[in-house]
């Protein structure tokens, strides 16, 4: 059977590491979209258009060592905006998602705009303080000067812009089920999207 699963959720909510396990667990391909705009937010931070750092994004661009810096989420957020960016990156998170092993895509819009046919869509979320507080411990061996307050304004205004934009905005899909993972461990908010997964799946059948 083929599964495709859409991940949605703010910065720092536990989706990546979801979208991961979810993905080892049912043996299926993952991508992480948010990868994808931070990759065109550098590649334009070092003079490109976005529209053609968009258009040719290539794998090497995503195995880039500096995108998961704090400056590149934020220049992600700043591209992101731009509709010609999101369109000219639609075709292949779709040929992602359709292929044949099925596959697991994380982001802002999969459940409502790429893949608004997911047969399971999950909105990971969790309050800012407790993005920031993890976000922080992220970062900070590689920016020991971080404070946590200055990730948390961060992280505030990157909800702002993500929710506000006017092309595909964070929302959680009207058919997505939200798991908060503010009081979850790793491992006990895993546990609930692989039981929520293999409900959905189990109600399909
Ligand atoms: O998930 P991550 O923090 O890597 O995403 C970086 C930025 O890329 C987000 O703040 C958001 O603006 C943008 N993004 C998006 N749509 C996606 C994935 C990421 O707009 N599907």
């Amino acid at each position: 059977m083929k599964l495709t699963i859409a991940i949605d959720g703010p910065a720092a909510a536990g989706k990546g590491t979801i979208s991961r396990a979810v993905a080892a667990h049912f043996g299926l391909a993952h991508l992480d979209t948010g990868l994808l705009y931070r990759a065109v937010g550098a590649r334009v931070a070092e003079g490109m258009e976005p529209l053609e750092a968009a258009q040719t994004l290539s794998e090497a661009d995503l195995a880039r060592s500096d995108l998961r810096s704090a400056a590149a989420g934020r220049a992600a957020s700043e591209v992101a905006a731009l509709p010609e960016v999101r369109a000219a990156l639609v075709d292949f998170q779709r040929a992602f998602a359709a292929r044949a092993g099925g596959a697991v895509l994380d982001g802002r819009d999969i459940g409502t705009v790429i893949c608004p046919d997911a047969d399971v869509k999950l909105f990971v979320t969790a309050s800012a303080e407790v993005r920031a507080h993890r976000r922080w411990l992220e970062l900070r061996a590689a920016e020991p000067d971080l404070r946590e307050a200055d990730v948390l304004a961060e992280l505030r205004a990157r909800d702002e812009r993500d929710s506000q934009r006017s092309t595909a905005p964070l929302r959680p899909a009207e058919d997505a089920v939200t798991l908060d993972t503010s009081k979850l461990s790793i491992e006990e908010a895993v546990a609930q999207a692989v039981e929520l997964v293999r409900r959905a799946v189990a109600g399909r059948e």
